[in-house]
């Protein structure tokens, strides 16, 4: 087994017509289509339309033998998308948020992936309150002030990215686990009584330019390993705009590593 991680990036800021949009959803399948035009909002159907191509390109670049368009995928009991034919075990896990989308794709096993926008307005001890585990809150709140908005991002994506790696949606109660933070930042998974022991999944947290997070959780054994990490990126926004995003180029930054992006 290889702990090999890719994860794909697309900056969705910028505006994408009809035209590209149709083409975006040529390698989809019909159900993709029919579930795109369900979807009241414009912008939610680009997320989506753009995501799956996202996927299916992503997808071609670890199995080249098989076209975009050939993936076939399952939905599981809660929601999660997996391949159809598992013969080239390979997981993958989709995420998106205001300005980006982001897929990882691996063969180590069930991964999850979530993405969040630092810029969203809400009142984030209220929602620590209400979300996180007492643990998780209480550490937050402590916290002066000003490191509040980053470490709310940083406990939300990786909360997310565990569910969405176990594949159980809400079913998951978000209580019954924790993100602990140590001095050196390095972080920690720690699930409480009656849930799967802790050691089973590793835990990483990146910052993806100025106003992104990205959480990443996959199986690991403990302690938990950094994974192996490539990162690509694909512009599919219009010719004109395809100026590179702010942050290909940058530097995401790994617990004990760091890695460039693009
Ligand atoms: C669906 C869910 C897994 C994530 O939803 P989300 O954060 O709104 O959405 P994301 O963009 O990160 O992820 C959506 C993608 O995850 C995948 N997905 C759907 N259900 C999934 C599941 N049960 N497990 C893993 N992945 C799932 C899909 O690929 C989906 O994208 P697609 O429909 O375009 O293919 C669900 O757990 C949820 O609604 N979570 C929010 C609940 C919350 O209150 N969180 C507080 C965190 S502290």
């Amino acid at each position: 087994m290889t702990n090999l991680v890719s994860i794909f990036l697309y900056d969705s800021n910028a505006a994408v017509s009809k035209a590209v949009l149709d083409e975006l959803a040529a390698p989809l399948s019909d159900d993709e289509r029919e579930r795109a035009a369900r979807f009241g909002h414009a912008g939610a159907r680009r997320d989506f339309v753009t995501g799956r191509f996202l996927l299916r390109h992503a997808l071609t670049r670890h199995c080249p033998t098989c076209l975009p368009k050939d993936w076939q995928f399952v939905i599981g009991p809660y929601g999660k998308p997996a391949l159809a034919d598992d013969s080239p075990a390979l997981q993958f896990n989709l995420s998106h948020t205001k300005g980006l989308l982001a897929c990882a794709i691996t063969e180590a096993g069930a991964v999850g992936i979530d993405v969040e926008t630092l810029e969203r307005k809400s009142d984030l001890e209220k929602l620590a309150r209400r979300f996180f585990s007492p643990l998780e809150s209480k550490a937050l709140l402590a916290l002066p002030v000003e490191q509040r908005r980053e470490r709310f991002f940083r406990i939300w994506t990786l909360k997310e990215a565990y569910i969405k790696a176990r594949g159980g949606g809400l079913g998951i109660s978000l209580g019954s686990f924790s993100y602990t933070f140590k001095a050196s930042d390095a972080l920690q998974l720690q699930v409480h009584e009656g849930e799967e022991p802790c050691a089973c999944w590793q835990a990483h947290s990146y910052r993806v330019g100025a106003v992104h997070r990205l959480g990443l959780v996959l199986p690991g054994s403990a302690p938990p390993r950094v994974p192996a990490l490539t990162l690509e990126s694909f512009w599919l926004g219009e010719p004109e705009h395809r100026a590179q995003p702010e942050w290909l180029g940058g530097t995401l930054e790994l617990p004990g590593s760091t890695m460039e992006v693009g």
